[in-house]
């Protein structure tokens, strides 16, 4: 097969990731697509920015229509943030009979259902796995793994940098404004980081899951929201002394035909399991009728963990609407031998 080419919308923390994983890990792409996967265009705002990224600067532009109405793309991934422009672009590109990925829950929490009709007018898949607790597949999980269930909740850590912030003010006593600034400089944070520290980026993550969970739409003012921006460091003192480690925890419960979604700083025993979830960790445990109760964890937030869940979704998108493959990775072995007798860990 001929290689299939994207676009890109973006090249911040989450487009830079995306452009390293093509480039480091084609061999996997190729082997699990049969065909190479190509960047062919690249939507950026300023074009003399330095940027630590290998792409040739001749698909760099500030011209949407380069990506958007570039007949040789057939996949946009959106990962330039904000809602009114990304909703226009994605648009346009559905219009342009392109498949979309993004990793905006922002926008998906406030026009999923739009784009999502917009999408199957024109035929075309509108994926968002990064959206929500960056390199977990949560959604796959819940969507694919979980779909024969009958989900009761859903609950955790959603996002990174409150998690990294709440972390290293209870562990290492760092004021809030630093360790808010550390987690803008590592890029876990959204560009205006009021929407992390307030809540509201747990909150249009939880939207999206209970949404997904429960099969019910669930609007982000249908969510109770307090954030993390008051707290103090003698909080998290007197947290410890009484054995107590404080947390945002969001929680999406169905009960009795109703939903309930709430995002808020919680004081957990310091030995429950989220407690132990650190820096921009995330967690999600999801209890379901049948299965019971299961745990999702991992980064929630960074630039490789979330381009893995982008690229995710690139490949399902290739996989079932370019180029019908399925199954590839398990009938044909990548390599011919590589096992090796197990070390004795006894005692480890
Ligand atoms: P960044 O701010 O690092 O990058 C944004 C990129 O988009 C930049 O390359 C910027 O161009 C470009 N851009 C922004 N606005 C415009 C515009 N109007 N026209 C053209 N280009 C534009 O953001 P992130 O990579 O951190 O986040 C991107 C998306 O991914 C957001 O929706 C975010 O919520 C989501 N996300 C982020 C995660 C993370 O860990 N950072 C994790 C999961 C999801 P230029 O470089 O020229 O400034
Ligand atoms: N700002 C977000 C977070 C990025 O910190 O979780 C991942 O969605």
């Amino acid at each position: 097969n001929s290689n299939i080419s994207v676009g890109l919308l973006g090249l911040g923390t989450v487009g830079s990731g995306v452009i390293n994983l093509i480039e480091n890990h084609q061999e996997e792409l190729v082997h699990e697509l049969g065909c190479g996967v190509n960047v062919k265009g690249v939507l950026v705002r300023n074009l003399d920015k330095t940027r630590d990224v290998n792409i040739n600067p001749e698909y760099l532009t500030t011209n949407p229509e380069d990506v958007l109405n570039n007949p040789e793309i057939d996949v946009v991934i959106e990962v330039m943030g904000g809602i009114e422009e990304a909703r226009n672009h994605i648009l346009k590109a559905f219009a342009a009979k392109k498949h979309v990925v993004t990793a905006n829950k922002d926008l998906i929490a406030l026009h999923g259902a739009e784009l999502h009709q917009a999408a199957s007018e024109n035929k075309c898949d509108l994926l968002y796995e990064a959206s929500v607790a960056g390199g977990i597949p949560i959604l796959r999980g819940l969507s694919d793994g979980l779909v024969a269930d009958k989900i009761q909740k859903v609950m955790g850590i959603v996002n990174g940098t409150t998690n990294y912030i709440l972390t290293k003010m209870d562990d290492e006593g760092v004021p809030y404004d630093d360790a808010l600034k550390e987690a803008q400089e590592l890029g876990f944070a959204e560009a205006d980081p009021t929407a992390d520290v307030e809540g509201l980026d747990a909150a249009r993550k939880m939207a999206i899951l209970a949404r997904l969970a429960f099969s019910t739409p669930v609007d982000l003012n249908d969510v109770e929201v307090s954030g993390i921006s008051d707290l103090e460091l003698t909080d998290f003192q007197y947290g410890k002394k009484l054995g107590f480690t404080m947390k945002l925890i969001g929680i999406a419960n169905f009960d009795n035909n109703q939903v309930e979604v709430s995002v808020q700083p919680v004081f957990l025993k310091s030995d429950h399991p989220l407690a132990n979830v650190k820096n921009e960790y995330n967690a999600v445990y999801v209890n379901g009728e049948a299965v019971g109760e299961t745990m999702f964890y991992g980064p929630g937030a960074g630039s490789l963990p979330t381009a893995t869940a982008v690229m995710s979704d690139v490949v399902s998108v290739i996989k079932n609407k370019l180029l019908g493959v399925n199954g590839h990775r398990f009938t044909k072995p990548r390599f011919e031998k590589v096992l090796k007798k197990p070390e004795n860990r006894y005692g480890q």
